[in-house]
């Protein structure tokens, strides 16, 4: 246990026999091989306090902002430990890709743990991170889809425990590759010994059977190789290499030229192709023997027909993804001072670029630690871009106010159009931005409490349905409705039930209809009249489930009784 961010010193002097035998045991089972950090005497203060209450969302309807005719994109405010909480509820199994980067522990005031800085000299120093992100990333994992895509930045200080951190959470089979990223422009010669030029990116997959990537576009660099020195109708072209290495009996005749010049593989290696395929190579007009018709043959390979995009590489370089300054600047131009604001947003294009590895353009894009909010932004740009439909959930903390003065401002400019610091008019991009924060109410299960519950679980609610537009409220119910036309109902107490199910007669449309029960279970007998319509679900037993799984002190006992089936 730590206090005031140090950890106490146990006296083991103190203890008895059997307490010190129970410690023996207790350490006797540690593992022996891999990642090992000292979880009891770093543990977050939040730990203890949340044993009293439990995470909710609450939807600022004032800092809705956007095209609510558009799709829903969603910013949370808040410590992501609670917010992946609520989201274990609202998107088990449901989010494409995580993208996160989080503090780099380098000792330099980015790290804040327990409400104080984590310093070069705190011996727990990588305990203290180690046992942050684990927590996280465990909750994390049960978030993605069965294809799902986890990407981390991450430099020198922590790259070597988060790999294994990672191998642990996502199993060491699901590990994709380590992108390494240029993410400066030129070395800098102040550096004591090597300039550091890059970080990395880690990428993991939830299971590895499932996972394929997109190729990336191809760039004007890899392009200009391309020339068409004899005009060839078909276009620029490259030339390729016609032999192979390897001696084959079969790899050696003779090629004539233009000009009658005979050639033949050299010793040791072998044409690339058979001699009657190289025949039709030949009337094809697709071998190359130098502008003066007298060279060692080569292949030409014409840009129109080399695959419409490349292999991704594990080197991203600055051309393509983006620099360090380029963050910055970018961030400038919503905010003359944005020194002051934030010093490490990353750019958008380093974003763009892992999210364009990724199959689907409806993805849904998970960032909880998002900073100056690149991500949304990433997400929107490529969107108008690509004509995808991705939708983003971010989150952070109001850490040196971030959320409410840089990546809530920095996203409604990017979804309304602004005028940038150089005067430049910035036109919109399409989106609907709503903003909640966490909150809490009491965990112990008593029924005042679970009425409580439910009535604050609301907007969780419509954030699990992504149904936010409010057409019916009734007493003790509501209805919702989305832009595809998906309805939500809650009923909030037994005599909401009536009521509820009048306007489900009117309206006629199935609805997901969340009831409140005291137990797990609800008496789908009041519901007879209009089974066909409704799909019932008990609350508050439904999230308090998922949280009894993540929080192993909320008290459920009284409700696993009934379980529906
Ligand atoms: C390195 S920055 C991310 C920068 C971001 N990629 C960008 O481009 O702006 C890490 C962010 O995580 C946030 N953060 C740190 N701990 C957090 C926590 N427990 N919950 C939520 N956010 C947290 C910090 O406020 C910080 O803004």
């Amino acid at each position: 246990m730590a206090i005031n961010g140090k950890p106490r010193k146990i006296d083991y002097e103190s203890w008895s026999k059997t307490e010190l035998v129970k410690e023996i045991r207790k350490l006797e089972k540690r593992k022996k091989y891999g990642l090992i950090w000292d979880e009891d005497r770093t543990k977050e203060f939040f730990e203890e306090e949340v044993q009293k209450k439990l995470p909710i969302l609450k939807e600022i309807l004032s800092k809705r902002t956007g095209n609510k005719n558009t799709q829903d994109h969603i910013l949370i405010e808040g410590d992501n430990y609670h917010t992946l909480s609520v989201l274990n509820y609202t998107h088990s199994r449901k989010i494409d890709v995580i993208y996160i980067d989080p503090p780099y522990n380098t000792g330099n005031n980015d790290f804040i743990y327990n409400d104080r800085f984590v310093d070069k000299e705190d011996v727990y120093r990588h305990s203290k991170w180690l046992s942050f992100m684990s927590k996280r990333l465990k909750l994390a994992k049960n978030l993605l889809k069965k294809d799902g895509i986890f990407f981390t930045t991450i430099d020198d200080n922590e790259y070597a425990q988060l790999k294994l951190l990672c191998d642990e959470v996502f199993g060491e089979i699901n590990y994709i590759a380590t992108i390494i990223w240029q993410k400066v422009y030129s070395p800098k010669n102040q550096s004591k010994r090597i300039s550091v030029d890059h970080e990395y990116v880690l990428a993991y997959t939830k299971n590895i059977d499932f996972v394929d990537f997109n190729l990336l576009p191809r760039t004007e660099k890899m392009n200009k190789y391309y020339k068409n020195p004899d005009n060839d109708p078909r276009g620029p072209w490259a030339s390729g290499d016609l032999v192979a290495s390897e001696e084959r009996k079969k790899g050696h005749y003779i090629i004539t030229g233009p000009k009658g010049d005979k050639f033949d593989s050299p010793d040791g290696k072998h044409w690339a192709y058979s001699e009657e395929n190289m025949k039709n190579l030949l009337l094809d007009n697709r071998l190359w023997f130098g502008k003066n018709g007298t060279a060692f043959p080569r292949i030409k390979q014409f840009l129109s027909e080399v695959q419409q995009g490349k292999k991704p590489s594990s080197i991203f370089l600055h051309e393509e993804a983006g620099h360090s300054d380029e963050g910055k600047k970018e961030l400038k131009t919503f905010f003359e001072q944005s020194e002051n604001l934030f010093s490490t947003p990353k750019p958008t294009r380093l974003i763009k670029q892992l999210l364009r590895l990724c199959m689907n353009k409806d993805a849904v894009v998970l960032d909880f630690m998002a900073g100056s909010g690149t991500t949304g932004h990433a997400v929107l740009a490529l969107n108008q871009e690509d004509k995808g439909n991705r939708r983003f959930i971010l989150c952070t903390n109001n850490e040196g106010n971030i959320c409410t003065d840089v990546c809530y401002p920095r996203l409604k400019k990017v979804i309304g159009g602004y005028v940038s610091s150089k005067k430049i008019k910035i036109e919109p991009l399409d989106g609907n931005l709503r903003y909640f924060k966490t909150d809490f109410v009491k965990s112990e299960p008593t029924d005042q409490n679970k009425k409580n519950m439910v009535e604050k679980s609301t907007e969780m609610l419509c954030l699990k349905e992504y149904c936010f537009e409010k057409v019916i409220e009734g007493k003790q119910f509501k209805i919702f409705k989305n832009n595809n036309g998906q309805y939500l109902g809650i009923i909030y107490y037994f005599d909401g039930i009536e009521p509820f199910k009048q306007e489900v007669r009117k309206l006629n449309q199935k609805i997901n209809t969340y009831v409140f029960s005291l137990s797990n279970y609800v008496d789908e007998d009041d519901f007879s009249d209009v089974d066909q319509l409704v799909n019932l679900k008990p609350i508050p037993s439904a999230i308090l489930n998922v949280y009894q799984r993540i929080f192993a002190y909320v008290q459920t006992e009284k409700l696993s009784r009934k379980i529906h089936p």
